[in-house]
């Protein structure tokens, strides 16, 4: 094996993971998979595809829900973590315990070819070590919290910063590097799991002891709905949950997703500064390059000379979701589509704000699960969520959840073909 290559290639054997039987099987299938993209690359079909019954010994079946449980690594501390995989037939999710981490989505494009549209990795030492929230439940407060700090009731909190000066997803050891309890949940519609981690009073310097349960569930539509759920004791603390998985919709390490057209229900959005803290200001996107109220190609205005694109190196941007929410509370907040293969995803929440991330930070230097590196452009986030900053922004929606009340909150992502 040539020396050059990051370490996790190296690691890509199933002995050294300490992994069961069928998740080894799985790794050699998806080892399989990259080794005939990278043969055939240049090619108009750039998908690395392989049945769901191939790696997960499932999905034969469309509309059968089925869920499996897999080893998946030990923590350095001795924590056992799990993948649990689901299916409907023809969408499959992996999840891991692990900062209840969505590690891979399978999905058929428009010929029906599935392959893995979510960034991540195959082992545990690379999420520990190297991931940039790939897939990862982020908490307590996700996106950045200017300096760190905020007050609340009088009192002045710190949160250990990681970002620069400012503190990124709830501080520099987040709900994302977390291993959280599974509980698998399942019905007639829907099957997933329900992932709880309860952060005690201090953690990251946050006040009051939180327990969030967040229950991913697929159905027989393709949707995968995240609930979030959290109640905090002893003292009122600040909640800002969400989920940060990465999409390139023609299979993760197949290029930049520049050509991915978008729709955006979003009529404004914050500003930042520099250090990519809001203003303040809730400014129109009319007449700017945020403007996606019609379709329009990623790629099209990203490398404009707008400063706030220049601040983001990119679209790194919270969006103020418009339009009224339907009967579940519900509104669009944009749609994604891969003209090439046809996959689409909509994305649906009860939240005020979605953070669109164009993978401005990914920087080659690490390859993902299909052996490829991540470079700048490769993948979406669409993270829904409060404001960034909301804490020392009065004009922003509140954040603050206090002892006796309930967070909760809805996001769909919506997969499909068109
Ligand atoms: C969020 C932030 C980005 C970046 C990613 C993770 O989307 O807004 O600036 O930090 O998380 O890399």
């Amino acid at each position: 094996m040539p020396d050059h290559l990051p370490r996790r290639q190296v690691l890509r054997t199933a002995g050294a993971l300490g992994l069961g039987a069928a998740a080894a099987g799985a790794l050699a299938s998806t080892a399989d998979a990259s080794t005939q993209a990278s043969s055939t690359a240049g090619t108009p079909d750039k998908s690395t595809s392989h049945a769901p019954d191939k790696l997960t010994g499932m999905g034969a079946h469309h509309g059968k829900l089925e869920i499996r449980k897999d080893p998946f690594g030990t923590t350095p501390d001795g924590q056992k973590v799990d993948v649990y995989t689901f299916t409907n037939g023809r969408v499959t999710i992996s999840m891991l315990t692990w900062g209840a981490t969505i590690q891979r989505v399978e999905t058929p494009d428009r010929r029906g070819k599935t392959t893995n549209i979510s960034l991540g990795f195959d082992n545990l030492p690379d999420y520990a070590a190297l991931s940039p929230y790939f897939g990862a439940t982020i908490g307590r407060y996700g996106n950045r919290i200017a300096k760190g700090k905020f007050t609340l009731d009088g009192t002045a909190y710190q949160i250990p910063v990681n970002n620069g000066e400012n503190a990124l997803h709830g501080g520099t050891l987040g709900f994302d590097k977390k291993v959280w309890k599974a509980k698998v949940v399942q019905s007639d519609k829907a099957v997933g799991v329900a992932f709880t981690y309860v952060s005690p009073d201090g953690e990251m310097g946050f006040p009051g002891e939180l327990t969030s349960t967040v229950t991913y569930t697929l159905d027989k539509r393709d949707d995968l709905r995240i609930d979030y759920h959290a109640t905090v004791a002893g003292k009122p603390t600040i909640v800002n949950l969400t989920n940060h998985v990465y999409f390139n919709l023609l299979g993760e390490g197949n290029g930049t997703i520049y050509d991915h057209v978008l729709e955006l229900n979003a009529p404004k959005y914050t500003p930042v500064d520099a250090t990519l803290i809001p203003t303040g200001e809730i400014a129109p996107v009319a007449g700017t390059p945020f403007d996606f109220s019609r379709p329009t190609a990623i790629g099209k205005r990203l490398r404009g000379d707008h400063q706030q694109l220049i601040f983001g190196r990119g679209y790194d941007h919270n969006f103020v979701i418009g339009g009224q929410p339907d009967s579940n509370g519900l509104r669009l907040a944009g749609r994604f589509w891969e003209p090439e293969h046809g996959r689409t995803v909509e994305v649906l929440t009860d939240q005020p704000g979605v953070q669109f991330y164009s993978g401005n930070f990914l920087d080659g230097t690490f390859l993902g699960i299909g052996n490829k590196a991540y470079r700048q452009g490769d993948a979406f986030a669409f993270e829904t969520q409060h404001f960034p900053d909301s804490p020392n922004h009065s004009n922003f929606p509140s954040t603050v959840l206090r002892p006796g009340e309930t967070y909760k909150s809805t996001t769909i992502y919506s997969f499909g073909t068109k």
